[in-house]
């Protein structure tokens, strides 16, 4: 097996508080890192660096555990720009929009939704983006939805299944919640890993929280793990759904009572913030100092979509996370990688130590500051081509 030695690493974030500066992020300035089979076999300041079959010198750029993007919806066709300009001029989100690109994903052939989805993909990673979820939802027929999850099942593991994303135009509200839970779940769940309802009472086309509580419980009978959009437009029930049911993680969080934060601080689900919402939909952000500071674990992710927020981007989003929502650079980093990591229950990912994956991202910059330093300068890229 061929190793190989990357050096020139002025700082590395390792997200293991147990080496270099002893923080969240684990920092080590001037590291080396060794990556045999595509997983993390030692890391350490470079002046102890071993031997290996390959070197390669990162000429002092910094190195990241790579972006994990643990919210987003890459299987659509059509275009809603002109909503988005609505939006600008004062038209609020309800979620309507996504009647849209039902229509145009639904009259869209595999190999235009394929391609697309490869073009997001590789936008993803040229920003350092190393594991992205992918989400069905744009389809909402049986046919549909199982067509999403198998391109998405193409390129990552983490495929979602969002039949209850509205219910579609025509469609009977009660038919459709027998439907989403009978035969499009038994479907749909050997290409998922996991679930995810648009809790929403506050849109006509979302879901209540009977209706949503249905909906995962069906999912979880059927081996699926749970996730939740709650919270997005509303102080709804889907943060107290998804914490009562275990889910992973809940995303959006935006309107948040006491009790929900309580709830978050005292289960095992994360809350995952979605700040390019909030900046494509100029709404407000979500208060991210009231989850941290009540010991809630925080993910960062972007929601890509071609309606609420059609951004690629985990660097904009951790810069939005910064600024708008006061999150120091550390917390928003942490967030977006191993943050990302806890929501998608994982531990193979978003922390770089010995056995770990070697899913790395380098900056074209000296430190992690750079990231919400620079807005909008790419700086970050997968690191490809590891061995
Ligand atoms: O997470 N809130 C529901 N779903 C997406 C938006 C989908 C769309 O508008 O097309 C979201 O924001
Ligand atoms: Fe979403």
């Amino acid at each position: 097996m061929t190793t190989t030695l990357l050096t020139g690493i002025a700082e590395l974030v390792t997200n293991d508080p147990s080496v270099g500066d002893g923080s969240p992020l684990g920092l080590l300035r001037d590291a080396a890192l060794v990556v045999e089979d595509g997983h993390v076999a030692w890391v350490g300041p470079a002046s102890r660096a071993p031997d290996a079959d390959r070197r390669r010198d990162l000429g002092g750029r910094a190195v990241i555990p790579g972006f994990v993007d643990s919210h987003a919806h890459l299987i659509f066709a059509g275009d809603r720009a002109a909503e988005f300009a609505a939006r600008m001029a004062g038209t609020r989100y309800d979620g309507g929009g996504i009647a849209t690109t039902v229509a145009a994903t639904r009259a869209a052939g595999d190999a235009e939704l394929r391609a697309s989805l490869g073009e997001r993909i590789a936008e993803m990673r040229a920003q350092g983006t190393t594991t992205v979820e992918v989400k069905s939802g744009y389809g909402l027929t049986v046919a549909d939805e199982v067509r999403a999850l198998r391109l998405a099942g193409e390129v990552t593991p983490e495929t979602t299944y969002l039949g209850a994303h509205v219910v579609p135009a025509g469609a009977d509200r009660d038919d459709y919640v027998r439907l989403v839970t009978g035969e499009m779940l038994t479907a749909c769940a050997p290409h998922a890993r996991w679930i995810d309802v648009f809790c929403e009472p506050a849109s006509p086309h979302a879901f209540d929280a009977d209706e949503a509580g249905e909906i995962l419980t069906a999912g979880r009978d059927a081996g699926l793990g749970l996730r939740v959009h709650g919270n997005q437009l509303s102080a709804g029930p889907g943060v107290r759904l998804a914490v009562e049911l275990g889910a992973a993680s809940v995303d959006h969080c935006t309107h948040l009572t006491d009790a929900d934060v309580a709830a978050l601080a005292g289960g095992d689900t994360v809350a995952t913030l979605l700040p390019g919402v909030e900046f494509s939909t100029r709404s407000p952000y979500p208060d991210a100092r009231r989850l941290l500071d009540a010991g809630v674990t925080v993910a960062l992710a972007t929601d890509c979509n071609p309606g609420s927020c059609y951004t690629s981007s985990m660097p904009l989003v951790v810069a939005l996370a910064v600024r708008e929502m006061r999150m120091t650079p550390a917390e928003a980093l942490w967030a977006a990688t191993a943050g990302g990591a806890r929501a998608l229950r994982r531990d193979d990912i978003g922390v770089v130590a010995p056995g770990r994956r070697a899913d790395l991202a380098v900056l074209e910059a000296p430190s992690h500051l750079h990231i919400p330093y620079r807005p909008g300068v790419p700086l970050a890229h997968a690191l490809d081509g590891l061995s």
